[in-house]
């Protein structure tokens, strides 16, 4: 793994969406082993209780700073600040994202364009300035939350899916582009993970607890790993949704 002391675990931690209950689950299997942390979510009271929490597992030092991640325009100054405070980044996390409403989607551009904006357009302003620095470093992870549903177009979540699956091709490019500089790029691909984005549907045997999902997460980055499914039994539900033909697929309710 991208690690400036060749120890298994990364030290200092960008974290961007840090509220998020798979952003929550999987620092806090980094704080176990005392990475410093910059945090950054937009709510400041949810912040400070992760950052609380962070500091009672054994992080070393945790800063929080708010910020709404769709203002793509403070991204170059709030990551600059983020290298400054830490030293450095060994590992950037990036965990924020809407669901959205896709039948108010279907019906009204700018509501397709919001989660399209917060989901892609502003992973893609931060990942552009993460991949620079780190290719300039030589080293580093950029360990992005995706998501399943941008394997495959659904009739019930295309535009959520749309955003991941642009989302997945952007990493694959600039993977392509940096692997050679010893950069990790990761993309994860979650499938049903009970948090607050999906508190609102049943409850399935499909769906997992964010602690499985951040501990497969914190495995793919000390592995090295391109891509991973989690938990992994999603790949093979993936490799058999892809094979259904179109012709059967758009006639299928999902
Ligand atoms: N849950 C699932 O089934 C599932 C499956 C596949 C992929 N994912 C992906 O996993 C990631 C984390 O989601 P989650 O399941 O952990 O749900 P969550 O707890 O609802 O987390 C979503 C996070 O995104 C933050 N966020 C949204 N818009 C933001 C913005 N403009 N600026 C800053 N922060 C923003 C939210 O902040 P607030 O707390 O302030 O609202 C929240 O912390 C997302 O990318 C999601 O698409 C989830």
């Amino acid at each position: 793994m991208a690690d400036r002391q060749g120890t298994a675990a990364p030290q200092r931690v960008l974290a961007l969406g840090a509220t998020s209950a798979i952003a929550q689950a999987t620092l806090r299997l980094l704080a176990e082993t005392h990475a410093s942390f910059f945090l950054v979510g937009r709510n400041a009271e949810k912040l400070a209780a992760v950052r609380d929490d962070l500091l009672t597992r054994g992080a070393s030092a945790v800063t929080a700073y708010v910020a709404d991640l769709d203002d793509t325009a403070a991204h170059p100054a709030m990551l600059a600040q983020a290298a400054s405070v830490l030293g450095g980044i060994d590992v950037a996390f990036l965990a924020h994202g809407v669901l959205g409403d896709q039948p108010a989607a279907e019906m009204d551009y700018a509501t397709a364009e919001a989660i399209l904006h917060t989901n892609f357009l502003s992973a893609v302003s931060l990942v552009t300035w993460l991949a620079n620095y780190f290719e300039t470093e030589r080293r580093g992870t950029i360990a992005v939350v995706s998501s399943v549903a941008g394997d495959r177009g659904r009739k019930s979540n295309y535009v959520y899916g749309a955003s991941k699956g642009g989302l997945n091709i952007f990493l694959d490019g600039v993977r392509n582009r940096i692997d050679r500089a010893g950069v990790q790029v990761l993309t994860i691909k979650p499938g049903f993970v009970a948090t607050p984005m999906t508190a609102h549907l049943k409850k399935n045997a499909l769906f997992a607890e964010p602690a499985k999902v951040g501990k497969d997460i914190v495995r793919a980055i000390e592995k090295g790993k391109d891509v991973v499914y989690t938990p992994h039994f999603w790949g093979l539900i993936m490799l058999v949704v892809l094979s259904v033909p179109r012709r059967i697929f758009k006639r299928m309710n999902m």
